[in-house]
Order: structure tokens, then sequence, then C-alpha cells
């Protein structure tokens, strides 16, 4: 474990709040080439290309989400030992219900059987669990893991970890707006007063920072609905690697090209 009096004063700071989060943080360690104050506190990931990875094997596409599923874990260990705050997942869109019904079922289940699977070890790894998405419509259950995977990282303090399932952008901003509508019903906001840190505060996505990097594996170029409203200043990594084969490298791959960015945020010097 890293000891941080040997660090910069820059580099402490970030570790000491890294570990007030996470006390196994170890960046310096995991990636010694890439200075603490520059792991991005939130990274969301678009899992892409478990299709094309199955048939490049001859297998089925179901095959390839299996092993898509094996893949999160991995990301999940990782990100917690760079200490990484916020780890969102694109899983599920709205959009994917246009899919065969036997693939989507397969989906389903990898999801039940993900946050049934991964429950003890998410509440000993003291993660914080959040489902990005309209709940509602999925199938029950999928809702029941869900229930007993919210109950049980309910009181947990540590990093966090977001899965959109049902996810679509456009529609949690609607639903954004719908709430702050009805609260303005209600008397309880000035509509004219309306800020932005009002629609961050009403989207699913409330009380975490907007991620920092974005991920899409398999090399498409786009955003394809996902996190509209809070990817306004992340950066972007597109790797050519396909979802299943993402692993370990592949992430701190990412990490370092994030952290070679130079982010100024409209303005014209580093932030
Ligand atoms: C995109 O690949 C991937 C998805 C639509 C689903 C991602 C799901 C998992 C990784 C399964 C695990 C889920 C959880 C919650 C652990 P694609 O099928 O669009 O690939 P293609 O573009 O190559 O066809």
């Amino acid at each position: 474990m890293t000891d941080t009096t040997t660090l910069d004063e820059h580099a402490a700071r970030a570790l000491e709040r890294m570990r007030a989060i996470n006390p196994d943080a170890d960046p310096v360690s995991r990636l010694p080439d890439v200075h603490p104050a520059r792991i991005p506190r939130h990274i969301a990931i678009i899992m892409d290309g478990n299709g094309r990875w199955a048939k490049e094997r001859g297998f089925a596409r179901i095959f390839g989400h299996r092993n898509g599923a094996q893949a999160v874990r991995t990301v999940v260990e990782e990100c917690g030992r760079l200490g990484v705050e916020a780890l969102t997942l694109y899983a599920f869109s709205s959009e994917n219900w246009k899919r065969p019904s036997d693939e989507v079922q397969e989906l389903m289940y990898l999801a039940a059987l993900y946050m049934e699977g991964e429950r003890d070890a998410l509440v000993d790894e003291n993660i914080r669990f959040r489902l990005l998405g309209r709940r509602g419509d999925l199938p029950e259950d999928v809702r029941e893991a869900l229930g007993r995977l919210e109950t049980a990282t309910s009181g947990c303090t540590g990093p966090s970890l977001n899965i959109a399932m049902n996810y679509g952008s456009r529609a949690e901003i609607v639903d954004a707006v719908r709430s702050l509508a009805a609260r303005a019903v209600r008397g309880e906001v000035d509509p004219g007063a309306i800020s932005e840190e009002d629609v961050s505060a009403s989207l699913y996505t409330a009380g975490l920072p907007d991620p920092d990097l974005l991920i899409r594996t398999a090399g498409e170029q786009r955003l394809s609905n996902f996190l509209l409203w809070q990817l306004s200043y992340a950066e972007i990594h597109v790797t050519e690697t396909f979802w299943p084969d993402f692993g370990i490298e592949a992430l701190h791959a990412a990490v370092r090209d994030f952290a070679s960015r130079d982010r100024r945020f409209g303005g014209l010097g580093p932030a």
C-alpha cells in the first residue's frame, strides 16, 4: 500500500480523498505512470461488442453477453483499486427491447444473476449500488434481485456502482422535468429559478459527480442516448476491444489516455 508521505502534496491530497471513500485504493501501485490526481473520479462505460465477440468465435450472441457479464466483475474490482469513486455501466437501453425476445430474456437473466451472485462481494467491498432507468418495466425477477441488492448495500459508504437498465437519457431528462414541474405546481420551486444544479439533482444520478471519462468498447463513436446531460464535459475514449475482452490492461490504457488530456471546460488554461 503506497505511503502518502512519499508523494507530492497534490498526489497525497488526491490519495486521501480516494481513501476516505475506499481505504484500499492504491492507484500509485496499480498505475505508477499516472499522477493520482489525474485518475477519473467517475467512469462511465458503454459496454459494446458482445455480439461481434461471439460471432467471431462462431457462437450465438448470448454467449458474448455471458462473457461480457464476467468482464464486469474485473472492471468493478480494478476501478476500486484505482480509487475511482463511481462507475456507471450501460447494460440495457430502453431501445434494447427491440432485440429478439430470447436475447432480451438472456440479458434480463444475466442482470438478475449478477445482482444475486455479486451481492455479498459488493457488500464486502462497501460498494453503493444504484440502478439507473425506469425499473417498473423490468421483469419481476430482476426487480426482486434488485430490491435484495439495494437492501443489502443500503448501508455501504464506499465507491458507487451504477448499472443502467431500461435506461434512456432522454427518458431520464423527461422524468426530471416531470418531477420539477410537479414540485413547481406544489409551490416547492420557483420555475424561473430552476438551475442546472436543480436539474442534476432531479436525474437518476443525483448526488454523483458527472463522469470525467466515457469509455466505449467495440469502436463505435456515438453516445447512444447515454447520460447526455452528465457527459457534457467528459473525455471520450473509444477502443476497438470488444467488451468481453475488456480487462485490466484495456482499463489502464483508457485511464492513461484520460490522464494525458488537457481538460479546459471551455476556458483557455488547464483546469
Ligand atoms: C452490447 O453488445 C451489449 C449489451 C447490449 C449488453 C451488455 C450486457 C452485459 C455486459 C451483460 C451483463 C449485464 C450485467 C448487468 C452484469 P451488442 O450485443 O450490442 O454487441 P454487437 O454490437 O457486437 O452486436
